[in-house]
């Protein structure tokens, strides 16, 4: 199973430039409750390196270009957003990283809850025995 979904935004372009739109529930599954982005990133810098327990997002590079990895515990994948029309959307419980900023990069955040520290796993080791309790729990719930 793929640690994201990639999700191809359809554009609006004519001869003036393109326009995409993002609405709730028609090309994305959630309510957005948040929308927030990284700008003036230096190019040396990475960001990210967190989970979020309930949180879903979708993460879209504007302008520029940057390489976000996403890491289940079991495993990782690194992602080049690098279109306006190219969505990646994060849900469940992924530890992910942002590297590889272009100059001028801006990379939207849109979110499917208000900012909640408590929401958010900062550590590593954390995140990998947060990840291993909810897996047991979800095996006895099976079992
Ligand atoms: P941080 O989580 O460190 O950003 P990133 O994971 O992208 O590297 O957030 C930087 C600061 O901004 C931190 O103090 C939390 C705050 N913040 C908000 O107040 N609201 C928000 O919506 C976000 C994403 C962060």
């Amino acid at each position: 199973m793929s640690l994201y979904k990639s999700i191809s935004l359809s554009s609006l372009t004519d001869a003036r430039g393109g326009l995409i739109a993002i609405e709730s529930y028609k090309n994305i599954p959630f309510d957005i409750k948040r929308v927030y982005y990284l700008f003036g990133t230096d190019i040396t810098e990475s960001r990210g390196y967190h989970a979020h327990k309930n949180l879903k997002q979708l993460l879209i590079c504007v302008s520029g270009s940057c390489e976000v990895t996403v890491d289940d515990g079991e495993g990782s994948e690194v992602v080049l957003l690098e279109n306006p029309d190219q969505a990646l959307l994060i849900e469940g419980l992924i530890w992910r990283e942002m590297h590889n900023f272009s100059e001028g990069c801006v990379l939207l955040a849109i979110a499917s809850e208000l900012y909640d520290e408590t929401d958010y796993i900062r550590n590593y080791d954390d995140f990998i025995s947060y990840s291993k309790q909810v897996k047991e729990g979800l095996d006895e719930c099976h079992s």
